[in-house]
């Protein structure tokens, strides 16, 4: 009599995802407890992220891959105790503080939200950097406190911790190291991984176009957009994606404490324009996947009539940020003030976005190296949009650094491409992509 089937070893494996073939549930389950405990090396890892970014992963390995991973960690099941809980998610980029805008926006408008927040990653801000410039605020956050915090402001600001997804660091460390950081499945089973761990009922997906955003192809960006909404469907998690522009900063700040500075200006009904649209159509698309009945109207209400900002200002203070402070944020910028300057007249063709954020994180905003100190008050004003007139002389950003530096302000300037005749203006909120019809989404 035959037992159960052997487990195949990690040769057995590497060679047949090297031969094209798909991978079956042991077999990814085997490698992703392999890379969660260490008893596959990291030569093996790295074989297996480059078979798949060569072969690919299908539909079904994306999802077990995925699932592996989430499992790989805590769960914290949160719509099992609160049912209508939502969440969302951004693919980053440059000045995007709409996480932080729209979380209080939909709390008040009674839709609980839990969110853990990342740092900053590559040229991209990171939202839970710009929140710690509140003084006091925690965001360390396990189950019990995220659901107390749901319960008495309906919303729960974290930052993802080592218990969540751990295969993810490793695998993730790895892709990093082996060219294989934009294979479209990886990308889904990490985001993935994270995000459905505090098991919201419904997430609604932001995915950049454009130069700053982690696939700047619009193609890219839509089939991205694709396999994340279809792979939560098939875990059971009511998802939606939006393509929104990334071509230029969203708004008009970008540097963590002027991006905390512009949230409450957007929660109380003015901030960028850009930035508000962004946000009332994510709140939009998130409240019919929660299937709470809100519109337009009542969300615009809820920034200008102030009801968010103190939405927001309740949830800070539940999280420890001083009440004081809150009452009324000030921040300092860093000292050294330079204005950029358009040098001729034409239009705004290119804004170089992506190197924007670079030169933010060489400024100090972000981190070159993990456990770098950030500059809080480092920050970009960006004070033109594209495809504008521009004049000869006209501002085009304002730099606030931390001490002069010539060279460092001329590779800023050097972002900003004029042309003699306008070029196409980016459409700032594109289509919105919902699961293909075969989910299992409830
Ligand atoms: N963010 C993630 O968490 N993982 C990726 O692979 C890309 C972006």
């Amino acid at each position: 009599m035959s037992g159960p089937a052997a487990v195949p070893s990690p040769y057995e494996i590497l060679v047949r995802k090297r031969a094209g073939r798909a991978l079956d549930r042991t077999e990814i389950r085997a490698l992703v407890a392999g890379a969660a405990s260490g008893s596959w090396s990291d030569s093996q890892l790295g074989a297996f992220l480059m078979a798949a970014a060569i072969r690919g992963l299908d539909r079904r390995e994306t999802r077990e891959l995925t699932l592996a991973m989430l499992e790989s960690g805590e769960r914290w099941e949160l719509a099992r105790a609160l049912p209508g809980v939502v969440d969302k998610h951004s693919t980053g980029g440059v000045g995007d503080k709409v996480s932080l805008v729209l979380a209080p926006l939909l709390a008040a408008c009674g839709l609980p939200i839990a969110m853990l927040t990342g740092r900053g990653l590559g040229h991209t801000g990171g939202t839970a950097d710009k929140l710690e410039s509140v003084p006091g605020l925690r965001l360390e956050l396990d189950r019990e406190r995220a659901l107390g915090l749901l319960r008495e402001v309906g919303m729960a600001l974290g930052i993802a911790t080592g218990g969540i997804a751990p295969a993810d660091r490793r695998l993730y460390a790895l892709r990093d190291v082996t060219g294989t950081v934009d294979s479209l499945p990886l990308i889904v089973a990490s985001i993935l991984s994270k995000k459905l761990a505090t098991g919201a009922a419904a997430v609604v997906f932001d995915v950049k176009t454009g130069d700053a955003a982690f696939l700047p192809g619009m193609e890219q960006a839509r089939e991205l957009a694709r396999l994340l909404v279809n792979t939560c469907a098939e875990l059971g998690v009511r998802a939606a994606a939006r393509l929104t522009d990334m071509s230029q900063p969203l708004g008009e700040w970008s540097g963590n404490a002027a991006e905390l500075l512009e949230t409450f200006a957007l929660l109380e009904g003015g901030g960028p324009p850009e930035t508000r649209e962004v946000t009332l159509v994510l709140a939009l698309d998130l409240a019919a996947l929660a299937g709470v009945p809100l519109d337009r109207a009542a969300l615009a209400r809820a920034l200008d009539s102030g009801r968010a900002r103190e939405s927001f200002v309740r949830a800070l203070a539940a999280q420890g940020g001083e009440r004081a402070w809150l009452a009324r944020p000030e921040l300092p910028l860093a000292p050294h003030e330079r204005v950029l300057l358009a040098p001729r007249s034409g239009w705004l063709g290119k804004v170089q976005t992506r190197q924007l954020g670079l030169l933010m994180v060489a400024a100090g905003a972000g981190r070159q190296r993990p456990g770098d100190a950030i500059d809080p008050g480092v920050a970009l004003r960006y004070r033109v949009r594209l495809g504008e007139r521009l004049e000869a002389g006209q501002e085009l950003a304002r730099l606030y650094l931390r001490r002069a530096d010539a060279d460092l302000e001329a590779r800023f300037a050097a972002c900003f491409e004029i042309g003699d005749a306008p070029g196409p203006v980016p459409v700032l909120v594109g289509e919105e992509l919902l699961p293909e019809a075969g989910g299992a989404a409830g």
